[in-house]
């Protein structure tokens, strides 16, 4: 067994066809497909070390300009205790009990729509795996997707690969896991995120997940999305630009349409979300700069444009009152060991 300090780096990504809703809340498998593109702007570094000395796993995150913070174990927070559980999952599959030193890092605001959890999920499944010793689990991306998966983050899972990448939402554990459409090289596309409220949502993903089913446009929504799902896909391999953004677009507010009308509702968009919505349309339809608009588990938007008009549509973004600040990101590599130790 490894006890070497492993460092790795995971981006974010941002969902083309969206996740909400799974099939099985144990094995977490989603209830559908989805696709999405890494992010280069959006990261977490997490370094692992096995440390004997230790009677408690010690866990120490730091979300983007706040102070490092423990984690403690027996927690309400669900996310925390998926944390906790991972790393108890991992050990026994290693067949240790020694305990683990943890230390990570997100560049980002997390849990504000901004797939936080997908980087840093992704890196502590592969901080775990590396410092266990299973690398094999590691270096085998279909195994690795599969892994991540069990932490109870659907978006980590597209995260172990770079550039475009599809979640196979699978009936089973065994096939259900995340392949590579193209890498980041395929295709210089531009997410710019513009930040209009940077708290924590108020509505967990893991809460929205569950409460998915009770919404009668679910089954609506599967079913229209699924010439979507090979139209996305099409249109990344074609670089099909108008056809990729009518694809983000639609299954956009596809899945805030079933976000809205689930029991507790998770409505995520505020006044700041509406006013880019439509001033991203009125661009398209006015002065041809051609930008689609996602968004996520919050308020949030995403503007998706190519390469060349990132510039442009930066410039436009920063003059709305609404918007704090932007994120300029484009494809890049999926979890990645790095040589730079966090301690
Ligand atoms: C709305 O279960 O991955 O972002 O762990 O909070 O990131 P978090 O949620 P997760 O579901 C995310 C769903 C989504 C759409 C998507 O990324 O597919």
């Amino acid at each position: 067994m490894s006890n070497h300090k492993i460092t790795v780096q995971s981006p974010a990504n941002i969902a083309f066809i969206k996740y909400w809703g799974r099939y099985d809340h144990q094995l977490f498998l989603p209830r559908n497909n989805s696709i999405s593109m890494t992010m280069s702007g959006c990261m977490t570094t997490t370094t692992a070390e096995l440390d004997s000395k230790l009677t408690e796993d010690l866990i120490e995150v730091k979300f983007f300009d706040q102070p490092y913070q423990k984690l403690i174990r027996r927690t309400e927070e669900i996310k925390q205790e998926n944390i906790f559980a991972q790393i108890d999952r991992i050990r026994k599959i290693a067949g240790s009990n020694v305990k683990v030193h943890i230390k990570s890092e997100n560049n980002f605001p997390a849990d504000a729509g901004i797939a936080s959890s997908a980087s840093s999920f992704s890196a502590l499944t592969a901080a775990l795996l590396l410092v266990f010793g299973l690398h094999d689990k590691f270096e085998d991306k279909i195994e690795f997707s599969k892994q991540v998966r069990m932490c109870g983050s659907g978006s980590a899972i597209r995260s172990v690969m770079g550039g475009f990448v599809e979640m196979l939402s699978g009936k089973t554990h065994d096939d259900s896991y995340a392949v590579q459409i193209a890498d980041q090289n395929h295709w210089q596309l531009t997410d710019i995120v513009a930040i209009v409220n940077p708290e924590k949502k108020k509505i967990s993903s893991s809460q929205g997940h569950l409460a998915a089913q009770t919404s009668p446009y679910l089954e609506t929504r599967i079913q229209e999305m699924q010439p979507r799902i090979k139209q996305c896909r099409e249109a990344i391999l074609q670089k099909d630009f108008s056809k990729l953004g009518q694809c983000i677009e639609q299954d956009s507010i596809s899945m805030h349409i079933v976000m809205m009308t689930q029991n507790p509702p998770a409505f995520y968009w505020g006044p700041g979300s509406i006013s880019i919505i439509k001033e991203v349309m009125r661009w398209r339809e006015e002065d041809g700069l051609e930008a689609y608009c996602t968004l996520d588990a919050g308020p949030n938007v995403h503007v998706i444009c190519q390469s060349q008009d990132t510039t442009e549509v930066k410039k436009r973004l920063e003059a709305s009152p609404f918007v704090k600040w932007t994120i300029v990101n484009q494809p890049c590599a999926g979890t990645t060991i790095i040589d730079q130790h966090l301690f």
